[in-house]
């Protein structure tokens, strides 16, 4: 009878220790399955992380594909701000508390300072430059400067971008989906109401909000 710590037995289990412990490329290649192994290399190779230099990325925005070259902690906001030049969209909190920095993500309101910009791409951006193109004004800023909803203006893009984007989808919105579309963004000055009579009239309606 064959001793079990025979010279045969350790290699075999030195064998299957290995294939256990090695990666699923290794695995794939000595069980001799060769697309398996391709496959695993091709994912392997596509979950390199990038960086920590800049990377190559194309992000479209207002219709438009630009390609940028940055590092990929940097936001959406800062390379809508610092490499494309479109500064409408303004960075106050920088910590997703206040709106100020709101794009539309495939047509959602996004805080712009909480995406990194090499998370968007292949997806539609759009910003307040996107929104009044060739410097017209909508109907909903019409009424912005009607109701006079601004004073410093630091908010006023943000609250443009969400309530353009309602009342796109919902022409007629009542007050509280507008309040609601309201919600995240902060005015310090403290025009509220202003801004909830421009919305209201945008939508159709002039009567005193209760
Ligand atoms: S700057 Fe992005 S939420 Fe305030
Ligand atoms: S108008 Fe100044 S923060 Fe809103």
């Amino acid at each position: 009878m064959k001793e079990p710590n025979s010279n045969d037995d350790k290699i075999r289990f030195s064998r299957r220790g290995f294939i256990k412990t090695a990666g699923p490329t290794a695995t794939a290649v000595m069980a001799g399955n060769v697309d398996q192994a391709s496959a695993e290399m091709e994912r392997e190779r596509a979950e390199k992380p990038l960086g920590p230099g800049p990377v190559a990325i194309e992000l479209n925005v207002n219709g438009t594909v630009h390609k940028v070259s940055v590092e990929p902690r940097i936001t959406l906001l800062d390379v809508l701000r610092n490499e494309l030049d479109l500064t409408g969209a303004k960075e106050v909190c920088d910590r997703a508390q206040c709106g100020a920095c709101t794009v539309l993500l495939d047509d959602e309101p996004v805080n712009a300072c909480m995406m990194l910009a090499v998370a968007v791409q292949g997806r539609k951006i759009r910003t307040i430059e996107g929104i009044s193109p060739n410097g017209k004004m909508n109907k909903l800023q019409e009424e912005f400067v009607k109701h006079d909803a601004m004073m410093c203006g630091f908010c006023t893009p943000g609250f443009v971008t969400s309530l353009t984007n309602l009342l796109e989808t919902v022409p007629t919105a009542t007050d509280e989906q507008i309040m609601k579309a309201c919600s995240g963004h902060l005015c310090r000055c403290g025009t509220y109401p202003h801004i909830l009579k421009a919305a209201r009239a945008a939508a159709g309606r002039t009567e005193v909000p209760s």
